[in-house]
């Protein structure tokens, strides 16, 4: 563990001021961007970067222009103290926490927009989400300057978006994929699990259970409908209040998939009271 902590950078211009340095010795410069309530699948995210660059930068930033105005954008949890402190004992060099004001000045008027991946899936209900992510991670990469950039695939259409976003813009960093951390029961670990009562949190492991039992019926040949209306019964009968979307498609693309299984992957989102859980799993 180091004895003093991450730098904590709140301005664009003094995290810069300490990545000039790190290059100017030579080092590969990681940035991993985070919404803070930091937990095992984030740090995950930073061991993985702290493998490949000599400097890592975490960065904890509640982007507001990510959630919609009925969102949980009040109630999301923050905790700078815990977060700096799981930081430091894993020796990452750099938490930028810039403040609203810093990353949205006023009269900001650009919105990053990638077409096609960002109109399915999580898209679909939540239409301003993906554009204020694409605008919050191009400013975050144009400001760190970082070589490379660690996405969960927890998020996996987020980290497909974002890689979309990277290569259409020419922008210089390197978008790497870390697999899903999960609870021991199989949930995907998420900053809002802490949202769940008892109850839920017993109904939730469910989610896993049917994204695997859908990638093994269609490994043995089962088509994606018939896996499809397999995993909706079991979902319905675990206990969820709502299925956002229970769908089968391309790893790449994103594109529905039936027939053939090759590079599926199977993606859901559900909602139980305010809470709404999303996860998926390659086939
Ligand atoms: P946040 O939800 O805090 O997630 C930050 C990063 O951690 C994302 O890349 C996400 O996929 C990854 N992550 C979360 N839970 C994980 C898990 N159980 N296993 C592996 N990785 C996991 O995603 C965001 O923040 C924001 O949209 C952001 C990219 C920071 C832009 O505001």
């Amino acid at each position: 563990m180091s004895e003093t902590g991450p730098i904590v950078a709140r301005t664009v211009a003094a995290m810069r001021e300490h990545v000039a340095l790190w290059k100017a010795e030579g080092n590969l410069v990681a940035v991993v961007p985070t919404m803070g309530a930091l937990h095992d699948g984030h740090l995950a995210l930073v061991k993985a970067a702290q493998r490949d660059c000599r400097r890592v930068i975490v960065t904890i930033f509640v982007n507001p222009t990510q959630f919609a105005a009925e969102e949980d954008l009040d109630a999301y949890p923050r905790g700078e103290a815990a977060d700096l402190a799981k930081l430091q004992a894993l020796g990452a060099d750099l938490a930028f926490l810039p403040g609203v004001d810093q990353m949205y000045p006023d009269g900001f008027a650009t919105n990053v927009r990638v077409e096609g991946l960002t109109e399915v899936l999580c898209g679909l209900e939540r239409p301003v989400h993906f554009g204020g992510v694409a605008t919050v991670v191009s400013k975050l990469f144009n400001q760190s300057k970082a070589d490379r950039a660690y996405f969960g695939e927890k998020d996996y259409q987020q980290f497909l978006v974002v890689r979309r976003m990277v290569r259409d813009l020419d922008i210089p960093i390197e978008v790497v994929p870390v697999p899903t951390v999960r609870e021991s029961d199989g949930l995907a670990m998420s900053s809002r699990n802490v949202y769940l009562s008892k109850e839920q949190r017993a109904v939730a492991p469910a989610l896993y259970k049917v994204l695997s039992g859908m990638a093994t019926r269609m490994a043995q040949g089962e088509t994606a409908s018939a896996a499809i209306t397999w995993g909706r019964a079991a979902l319905d009968s675990a206990g969820f209040d709502r299925i956002e979307y229970l769908e089968v498609r391309d790893a790449e693309t994103l594109a529905p998939i039936d027939g053939a299984t090759r590079n599926a992957r199977v993606f859901v989102a559900t909602h139980m009271g305010e809470t709404r859980l999303i996860d998926n799993l390659a086939v």
